[in-house]
């Protein structure tokens, strides 16, 4: 064991060292369930990690582990007002409703504009704030305009940097989506239900579900994953004239984007990406309901502007709801709290949106009459 006495200038690379290690052995204890210390071993990893800190509060960083794994809010989360608000998409439902928005923005433009499309994340989104460099905030959407403070919950994702390298502005926020992996949803239900725990009806309500733990601790160990898709601010300049450039900085920063999201120049290439990811979205580890397609040039962007809470430059063009067929196996009945009986459908279990369905509301008798 390392002697904290020994000699000041030993004591930042030794915590540098317990910080790394501890982050490797985290990673391999929740992200891959495979260990390589003792619980033991752990514990007196981040014991010193805590006794050296204490000694030297001056070295204390946010994103220690000693302050990212276990650190609770008191009650509930402090809410965050978001500096820009944070948006919501317009719908289109066809070709034809995407065509249309591109005319509403090529008449304002005045002239042909490239897109970015990438895909339509059916997550939980967050923004993320780096101030010289360090994630100090992570903030819910929540309405848009006031989110909730998940910083401690955030900081437990692995491909979130808790620190970007390179040249960055010395505040800026980036906005992205978290997921829940489809591949883990399964086995995860599975325990739960093991536990007696309420199981998630989707992979979307588990990343909404495991990000907005009270304890930071139940978050570090569910798998999440993050995917980044915009800059929400930055305080000074970035080298980036349009979106996809933006996208590219903050890949070079760190930050987990999607290489799937690509430049198209007309409606008929945003129809084809549509169309290629409506056939190959089931073989994605991750719940995506739709594609979005965005104006490229950010001048442009600024130009077109918002209505209400929707941008003008950028649309959901979404996927169809998914429906399956399946055979009603049987059918049982809860008795509620208020002595209600309420009659469900057991199924013949179906995967509709990354979810294995097992049962379905049936509501009442009326219902099930009208179902025949
Ligand atoms: S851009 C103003 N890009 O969709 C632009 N949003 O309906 C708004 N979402 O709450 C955000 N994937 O969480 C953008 N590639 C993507 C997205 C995406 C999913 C969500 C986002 C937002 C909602 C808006």
């Amino acid at each position: 064991m390392f002697d904290s006495t020994d000699s000041a200038s030993e004591v930042p690379a030794r915590i540098e060292y317990l910080r790394a290690e501890i982050g490797r052995h985290s990673a391999l204890y929740y992200q891959r369930d495979a260990p390589e210390i003792s619980d033991a071993e752990w514990d007196a990893l981040m014991r010193e990690l805590r006794d050296l800190e204490a000694e030297h509060p001056e070295l204390v960083t946010p994103d220690s582990p000693t302050q990212t794994l276990g650190s609770a809010p008191s009650a509930g989360f402090a809410e965050v007002a978001h500096p820009v608000p944070m948006l919501s998409l317009g719908n289109a439902f066809n070709a034809e409703e995407l065509a249309a928005w591109h005319q509403r923005a090529s008449r304002l433009i005045g002239d042909e504009f490239e897109m970015v499309c990438e895909l339509k994340y059916d997550g939980l989104a967050i923004a993320a704030t780096y101030e010289d460099g360090r994630l100090t905030r992570g903030a819910t959407r929540g309405n848009g305009r006031i989110g909730e403070d998940v910083t401690a919950n955030l900081r437990t994702i692995d491909n979130l940097p808790k620190r970007v390298s390179g040249a960055f502005p010395p505040l800026f926020e980036v906005r992205g989506e978290v997921l829940f992996p489809i591949s883990e949803f399964e086995n995860f239900n599975r325990r739960r239900e093991r536990e007696g725990l309420a199981v998630y009806a989707n992979p979307r309500n588990s990343a909404a579900g495991s990000l907005r733990q009270i304890d930071a601790s139940v978050t570090a160990e569910r798998p999440l994953d993050i995917y980044m898709y915009g800059l929400g601010y930055p305080e000074g300049e970035i080298p980036a004239e349009t979106h996809y450039e933006t996208l590219r900085y903050l890949a070079d920063l760190g930050f987990n984007v999607n290489p799937n999201n690509q430049l198209v120049c007309s409606v008929d290439e945003a129809v084809h990406y549509y169309q290629l990811w409506l056939e190959t979205k089931d073989a994605l580890d991750y719940a995506c309901d739709g594609v979005v397609v965005k104006v490229n040039r950010l001048d442009y962007q600024r130009h077109l502007g918002h209505v209400g809470r929707e941008p003008r430059w950028a649309i959901a063009y979404k996927f169809p709801a998914e429906q399956k067929e399946t055979l009603l196996a049987d059918i049982r009945f809860n008795v509620g709290r208020t002595g209600s009986i309420n009659p469900y459908a057991v199924l013949e279990p179906v995967v509709i949106n990354g979810a294995t369905v097992r049962q379905a509301t049936l509501h009442n008798e009326d219902y099930i009459l009208s179902k025949d």
